[in-house]
């Protein structure tokens, strides 16, 4: 587990998604398909697969998992919910937000999944391939973005195997990926709410939500999705170009063309659907540098730029 070996292929019908399920079980490592990235999932109440996802990504030890559950039932023996955080599970959840709790004592969550924090991450995928996995498996799953740590998130199986081909025990295939950004990760303090890292789900739409303003958590440790460099093709990235200099690979976007582009039309939603397949074909190409054009930081806009400005840091 782990270590050098095959990785098997699994494709999303009845079979695979039960192969997928029993070597979960079984405490293997799986990619599995959700609706904004693919996640390198493990079963979060062991401690030697909690360990072997931190060696296959090499992500460092102090960035703790999120933990994927298939309904709030499955969470609240997890995490204490107060009214508000039933209120967004209730409203957000199968989807793309994760919310950060005080963990239950004697939860099934091995300590190196949380880094010994008395808080949790939680998230209920919405999309049906991690939802029947989920089901079939029948135990939490720990599952950061299946990529090595720092390169750049993957939204397709083959993103995937381009990363950890041999250091994992299987991928199962789920198609691209829908949202194609991590999911919006928002922790409730005995004050108001932070968000801990931009997503789907925009600050616009839970800032009137919740009725209050949601502040970007300055502790960076928190939420080390939000280390300063991540998503990184591997070459240097310049923001805001409106053309490609010599030697660059050029990411468009709406009337900006490119080698690439993030959305002909301009559709943000498109645009971070597609914004790890570009990062993706940028760091593939032959071209020293990436340029990237400007972007709308509006909506899910934020959350691309976020995701932009860690690749170019
Ligand atoms: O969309 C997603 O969230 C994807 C898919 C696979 O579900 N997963 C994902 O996981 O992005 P990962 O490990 O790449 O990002 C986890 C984020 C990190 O920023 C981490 O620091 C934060 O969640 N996190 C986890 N537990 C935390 C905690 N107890 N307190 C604060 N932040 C936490
Ligand atoms: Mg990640």
């Amino acid at each position: 587990m782990g270590d050098k070996h095959a990785t098997e292929r699994l494709d999303a019908g009845a079979e695979g998604i039960a192969r997928a399920a029993a070597l979960l079980e079984s405490g293997a490592l799986v990619a599995l398909p959700t609706e904004t990235v693919y996640g390198l999932a493990g079963r979060a109440d062991r401690v030697e697969t909690v360990a072997a996802i931190y060696r296959a990504k090499g992500r460092p030890d102090f960035n703790p998992l999120i933990v994927h559950v298939p309904d709030l039932a499955a969470a609240e023996r997890i995490a204490r919910f107060d009214d508000r955080a039933r209120m967004l599970a209730d409203r957000f959840w199968p989807g793309p937000l994760t919310l950060v709790l005080p963990m239950e004592g004697g939860a099934p969550v091995a300590a190196a999944v949380t880094t010994g924090l008395p808080t949790v991450a939680l998230r209920c995928p919405a999309h049906p391939v991690m939802q029947e996995v989920l089901a079939a498996a029948g135990v939490p799953l720990a599952a950061p973005s299946a990529n090595r740590s720092g390169a750049v998130s993957p939204t397709t199986a083959g993103h995937v195997l381009a990363s950890l081909d041999g250091r994992i025990d299987a991928v199962l295939d789920g198609g691209p990926c829908e949202a194609g950004v991590e999911s919006t990760i928002v922790a409730p303090r005995a004050a108001g709410w932070q968000l801990l890292r931009e997503g789907p789900i925009a600050r616009e739409v839970l800032v009137d939500l919740l009725g209050e303003p949601l502040p970007i958590s300055a502790k960076r440790i928190e939420a080390p999705g939000q280390l300063a460099q991540h998503y990184s093709p591997g070459k240097p990235v310049r923001l805001e170009a409106r053309s490609a200099g010599a030697d660059e690979f050029m990411i468009g976007f709406g009337g900006v063309p490119g080698d690439c582009s993030l959305s002909p039309t301009g559709d943000l939603a498109e645009a971070a659907a597609r914004l790890y397949e570009c990062l993706h074909l940028a760091a593939a190409s032959s071209k020293a540098g990436v340029a990237v054009a400007p972007v709308p930081d509006t909506g899910i806009g934020r959350a691309i730029n976020d995701r932009l400005r860690r690749a170019a840091a």
